[in-house]
């Protein structure tokens, strides 16, 4: 007497299906819901972490402006109108070392940068291009 039964086979098939899927779409978007958390914290750990690039202009703001003038049409120092046109070496040398091209040596109200450091910090190449590109679109 089939009529007693209270399921079906189908029936009990239909609802194992029905289990079986649910648990399956449960499981995935937990799954992706994971990823997306994972990958925004990814995100958020190298905003804190990685340092900001180096600006030319602040750091010229910072540094230099107050001889060279902010324009750096000179003041103190002299205006840098000439620099613009040397290699990113030579001013790095000037800007480190004090030595300007064709070996002169300027002279020492001119920081030594390489010394004194930037901002506090030993100056990096990456400062030393950035302030040279600055300078150069003045
Ligand atoms: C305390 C003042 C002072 C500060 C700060 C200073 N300078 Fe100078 N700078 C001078 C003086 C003075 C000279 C000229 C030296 C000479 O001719 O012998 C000079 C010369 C130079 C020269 C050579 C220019 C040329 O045509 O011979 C460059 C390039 C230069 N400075 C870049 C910079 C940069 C870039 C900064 C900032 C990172 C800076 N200076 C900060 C005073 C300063």
């Amino acid at each position: 007497m089939s009529d007693d039964r209270f399921f079906t086979r189908r029936e009990i098939a239909a609802a194992l299906t029905f289990v079986v899927l649910g648990t399956g779409i449960g499981v995935a978007s937990y799954r992706a819901g994971l990823g997306i958390a994972g990958a925004h914290a990814g995100a958020v750990v190298a905003a804190a972490t990685t340092p900001a690039p180096p600006n030319g202009g602040t750091l010229y703001a910072g540094n230099c402006a107050g001889c060279h003038g902010a324009q750096a049409q000179g003041g103190v120092g002299p205006g840098l109108a000439e620099t613009k046109g040397w290699t990113l070496a030579a001013f790095g040398q000037a800007v480190l070392h004090g030595e300007a091209p064709e070996g002169r040596t300027l002279a020492s109200v001119m920081p030594r940068f390489a010394d004194t450091g930037l901002d506090g910090a030993p100056p990096t190449d990456e400062q030393i291009k950035v302030l040279h590109e600055y300078i150069k679109g003045l």
